[in-house]
């Protein structure tokens, strides 16, 4: 696939004034493909911002098969950068290769993505915490009510100029569940992908937990709900004894960018970093856990303030911020907003 049609709309929108939240308003352009069997992906075209037609029968619609990524754009004075893209793109296909959607061309959409993000620049927002959040997704279109991988799919990119994830302030200090019931993923099943239905598979245990006061659920294996596996929306770390420990990888957990790029930055910076099992007992129990916090594109670094298994509420840090999580998130912002030398050359300018 080579050229990129752009179809121009006759009047942009009105830019946000204000606080501007997370994920409800959407740029004036997005990116389409489409792929079926004769032409393999085809008919990229930037777009207006718009509804899209499918068939009510569109596979996506009734076995689930769609995939999804998040990414940002920041501005960096008079640069735009986007942020590890070409790690998201990765991701992506190893999601899709998990639900049997075809693999899609990572250098070919990674220009597709600059022009869009050179085209809509002016809605990167340049506040405190604030950048242009990217949501790329892969969707089953094929009309068929049996259960075979689609034939047909599309491709898309919107975006939408975000803030804090929770609430107004990036570093309020969130409450988590841990849920007893129901578990995420199983070793085997979809876990490490971010498919849609994953989260579709959160909301019940999310909801209740949000109804007790809670924001997030934290989710443990789903083999002996005991080891601590990820919040869902996030992945999880934990201070203990001053040395930033996290879930390994195992399968069922999410492998999270910004995970990765927060043990390469803790490292860098002196502490000791640890990926292994961690039990909820020892969370539990232990004083030397000083601070909890997630890790996410969209959440970036969001402190835990307390946690709750069972009967049991542990207020972490006395429900604030700690030192290692402001100054990981110090430091990690620093470099995505270009207030600090990118030591990893993780942010890659637009041209
Ligand atoms: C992200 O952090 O980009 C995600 O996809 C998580 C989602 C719950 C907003």
């Amino acid at each position: 696939m080579s050229d990129i049609k752009v179809i121009e709309r006759e009047e942009l929108k009105e830019k946000p004034q204000g606080p501007i939240g997370f994920g409800q308003l959407f740029t004036d352009y997005m990116f389409t493909m489409d792929y079926n069997k004769e032409e393999g992906w085809h008919n990229a075209v930037i777009m207006p911002y718009q509804n899209i037609e499918i068939s009510p029968a569109a596979q996506v619609l009734h076995y689930g098969q769609a995939v999804f990524e998040g990414m940002k754009a920041y501005r960096q004075g008079d640069d735009i950068i986007l942020f590890r893209p070409d790690e998201n793109f990765k991701r992506m296909n190893k999601s899709n290769a998990r639900l049997n959607i075809p693999e899609v061309d990572g250098e070919f959409l990674l220009d597709a993505l600059q022009q869009l993000v050179r085209l809509e620049q002016d809605w990167i927002p340049s506040g405190q915490g604030e950048s242009l959040y990217i949501r790329p997704f892969v969707i089953a279109t094929e009309p068929y009510l049996g259960v075979h991988a689609a034939t047909e799919y599309k491709f898309m990119i919107i975006l939408s100029p975000v803030g804090a994830y929770y609430g107004d302030d990036q570093l309020m200090a969130t409450r988590i569940y841990v849920e007893d019931e129901y578990v995420r993923a199983v070793r085997g099943g979809v876990g490490f992908a971010k498919v849609a239905g994953n989260y579709a598979a959160s909301l019940a245990a999310q909801t209740r937990a949000s109804e007790l006061g809670y924001h997030q659920v934290l989710w443990l294996d789903g083999v002996e709900q005991r080891y601590i596996e990820e919040v869902g929306s996030m992945n999880i770390f934990f201070v203990i004894n001053g040395k930033v420990v996290t879930p390994e990888l195992n399968g069922s957990i999410l492998p999270g960018i910004t995970r990765k790029s927060i043990l390469q930055l803790a490292e860098y910076l002196g502490y000791e970093v640890e990926e292994r099992r961690i039990a909820i007992e020892e969370i539990l129990s232990s004083e030397y856990v000083s601070e909890i916090f997630g890790t996410g594109t969209a959440a970036v670094i969001s402190p835990v303030g307390s946690i709750r298994y069972k009967d049991q509420e542990v207020v972490i840090n006395d429900g604030v911020t700690g030192p290692v999580t402001q100054r990981l998130y110090d430091e990690y912002t620093a470099i995505q907003e270009g207030k600090k030398e990118d030591p990893f050359n993780w942010c890659l300018k637009i041209k």
